[in-house]
């Protein structure tokens, strides 16, 4: 018999406030929380759910730097995108705020001081790396150098972003501080370490033995992570920005942010319940779930464990229900290659779409293994399940209604086999879900809410009422009513996962919001005359041309990233040594000028060679040039060029060319035009 909670605290993993939210983070922690938080409440269950911004860290240090802004400015910044498009998806939290805030600094101070007075960390001096000019410690993203297995220049401390490997900043050739370019030291400095070795026996039991019931994924790798043997783990860091370490001569140290964040739940609850946050955490009658994605469970199931027994009184997570990731387009999603549909872009794009993404994004999650969204199956789920099931079978039978019942829920007569068993489908669908629900099997949720309004869809069609009608108007109304009692139905079972869509069916149906409890969901929910509203459509389709511009955004997003590793991989290559020297007067007898190209076309079969006609200023003449690969004839046309004008004329292909284009050639043998960077008539000469 598993144990019966009073009340449900759920966490969703803090977002790093150092960029906008993907859709990556949304399948996989949010809108999953957001679906249980959800499905708790309308079972009248006692629910908090928790969310918020994670402020620290040196990535956001990092960019600040980058940006001339300070580490405030920037999360400041991306809290206030962060926490709207959460309300624009209607994420449905309790609380959202943040790290920085001064509840939360006081709460992880207390908890590290608490476990500092009482003797759980062990004090350790380590080398760490330091830069000499601007006198300060260095994180291993602030050291920079050449990658040792794949030579790319501008790999970081920590990984190489060319080959994707991980490494140390001992591993970097020639490694260079990127905050001032001086080659780091090593100095000798103080941290304070969380003893994970002497948890490992008691993590062994509680997770291996207690929570065998984990999702595969996440009771594997806690697994491993044990089976390997845990070790002392650094909980403070030489750094300016984040919770500073509070002990005295420690000065210029703060909390690591893995220490602080998780510690966020806590301070965030603590914020909005300032009376009660401690029946939340801290009493064995609460039942604790923290939404992460995969690559937290580490912190989630051993670190932040062994943090909450070392302090002792709180209360432990029952779950971890972690996904998989979730690709782009059969990409990895990735933030610095803006590989990504940003949440907020697409609440731009899509008014009033939040419940197709939450949809199509539930249907799709990374449940149990790496998942990919791409445009196609986002429209195809709109347009085929959406509109083509849910929306239309909701449709007909609102409309119907208001055709032969005055828009009144018409009298239920003598049941056939059929309606029987279609009824018998809503408290047997509301089990499936429910039971998905509670095991955290949201896809699986979905596919059975979906189900109800299949249901629906095919006792309509296979009815036909609008036939029925011309004759026999009692059988009319039993088909009605039956299918208006599936509505409804669907209206309320369909609301954890697509509310906004929910709320626009109630509206339709005249339903209440104290209708919305999942116990509603039952064969009679509308009584007979109960008035229904007008009739709208719940989803509209999405044509071919909004996803073709979506898949026009990404194809320009990797152009451009293709592009900008062929520059970086050219800024690699040895550039020509010098040529032989030439006399002052050698380089002035050379004519280059300006010239404006008038018309282009390619040179038949050849690929390089494009005939261009332009005007010198001095007179209109023809050159070929092997730009073919580089430049359309288009893009030529209208251009100012520059070009040696007095080189001797040559027959190229049967076309006599008079002068050279002036071009430059990239080490790796990319070809770019050279023009003035302002306006300058043709005829202008260069020297
Ligand atoms: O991976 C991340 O985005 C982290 N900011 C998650 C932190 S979860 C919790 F510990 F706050
Ligand atoms: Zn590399």
């Amino acid at each position: 018999m598993s144990k019966e909670f009073k009340r449900y605290l759920i966490t969703s993993a803090l977002p790093y406030a150092n960029g906008p939210l993907h859709i990556g983070h949304i399948a996989g922690v949010y809108v999953p929380a957001d679906i249980y938080a959800r499905y708790l409440r309308m079972c009248g269950r006692d629910v908090f759910f928790v969310g918020g911004s994670d402020e620290h860290g040196v990535p956001i240090t990092i960019k600040a730097r980058e940006a001339g802004c300070s580490p405030q400015d920037i999360v400041d910044k991306y809290h206030n995108i962060i926490k709207k498009s959460m309300e624009g998806l209607g994420i449905s939290f309790d609380v959202y705020s943040r790290t920085t805030s001064k509840t939360h600094h006081k709460t992880a101070s207390d908890f590290f001081e608490k476990l500092y007075k009482e003797g759980k960390f062990i004090e350790r001096e380590s080398e760490q790396y330091y830069d000499p000019q601007a006198e300060t410690f260095l994180a291993d993203r602030y050291i920079q150098g050449t990658c040792p297995k794949c030579g790319a220049q501008g790999a970081y401390g920590d990984q190489c972003e060319k080959c994707g490997c991980t490494l140390s900043p001992e591993e970097l050739l020639d490694p260079h501080s990127r905050l001032s370019g001086a080659t780091p030291i090593k100095k000798k400095t103080k941290h304070w370490y969380l003893p994970l070795d002497q948890y490992e026996g008691w993590l062994r039991e509680w997770i291996l033995e207690g929570h065998k019931e984990w999702k595969p994924n996440v009771y594997g790798q806690c697994k491993s992570w044990l089976d390997g043997g845990l070790q002392p783990r650094a909980v403070s860091r030489d750094l300016d920005w984040g919770v500073p370490v509070p002990v005295e001569g420690a000065e210029g140290k703060v909390l690591y942010v893995w220490f602080d964040a998780p510690i966020g739940y806590i301070s965030n609850t603590i914020e909005a319940l300032p009376d009660e946050w401690e029946k939340w955490w801290k009493d064995s009658d609460t039942k604790l779930v923290h939404f992460i994605g995969k690559d937290n469970i580490v912190f989630h199931c051993i670190v932040f464990p062994s943090m909450l027994k070392a302090h002792g009184g709180y209360i432990l997570p029952e779950n971890v229900p972690s996904n998989e990731f979730l690709n782009l387009e059969g990409d990895k999603i990735s933030t610095s290659r803006n590989w990504a549909v940003w949440a907020h872009e697409y609440l731009e794009d899509f008014p009033g779409g939040a419940d197709v993404l939450r949809y199509v994004l539930t249907a799709n999650a990374p449940e149990t293994k790496d998942n990919d969204f791409s445009w196609k199956d986002f429209q195809t789920r709109n347009n085929s399940e959406l509109v083509a099931i849910y929306g239309n079978f909701v449709n007909r039978a609102v409309v119907l209604t208001h055709k032969y019942f005055a828009g009144r829920v018409p009298a239920q007569g003598s049941l056939t086999d059929l309606d029987r068993e279609v009824l018998g489908q809503i408290p047997a669908l509301r089990e499936a879900i429910a039971d998905n629900l509670e095991h955290y099997h949201f896809r699986e949720a979905l596919r059975e809410a979906m189900n109800l309004a299949r249901v629906g869809n095919k006792y309509l069609t296979e009815t036909e009422p609008w036939k029925v009608a011309k004759t026999d108007l009692d059988r009319t109304a039993t088909i009605l009513n039956i299918s208006l009692q599936i509505c409804a139905a669907a209206a309320i079972a369909f609301a954890p996962f697509i509310p906004f869509s929910s709320e626009r069916l109630a509206k339709m149906l005249q339903l209440k919001p104290e209708d919305f409890k999942w116990s509603n969901i039952r064969e009679n929910i509308l009584p007979e005359g109960h008035q229904l509203g007008e009739a709208e459509l719940l989803f509209a389709k999405v044509e071919d041309s909004v996803i073709e511009a979506q898949l026009g955004r990404l194809a320009r997003i990797k152009a451009e990233n293709e592009a900008k590793a062929a520059a970086q991989a050219a800024s690699q290559t040895p550039v020509e040594p010098q040529k032989d020297e030439v006399t002052f007067d050698q380089f002035a007898q050379m004519d280059i000028r300006v010239a404006k190209v008038l018309a282009a076309e390619r040179v038949p079969k050849t690929d390089k060679l494009l005939k261009l006609s332009i005007d010198t200023g001095i007179d209109k003449r023809t050159i070929v040039s092997g730009i073919a690969q580089y430049y359309s004839p288009e893009e030529m046309v209208g251009r100012r060029i520059c070009m040696l004008a007095n080189l001797q004329p040559r027959t190229i292909r049967g076309i006599e060319s008079h002068g050279m284009i002036l071009m430059a050639k990239a080490p790796d043998g990319r070809l770019t035009l050279v023009s003035p960077v302002s306006e300058t008539p043709e005829g202008s000469t260069i020297g």
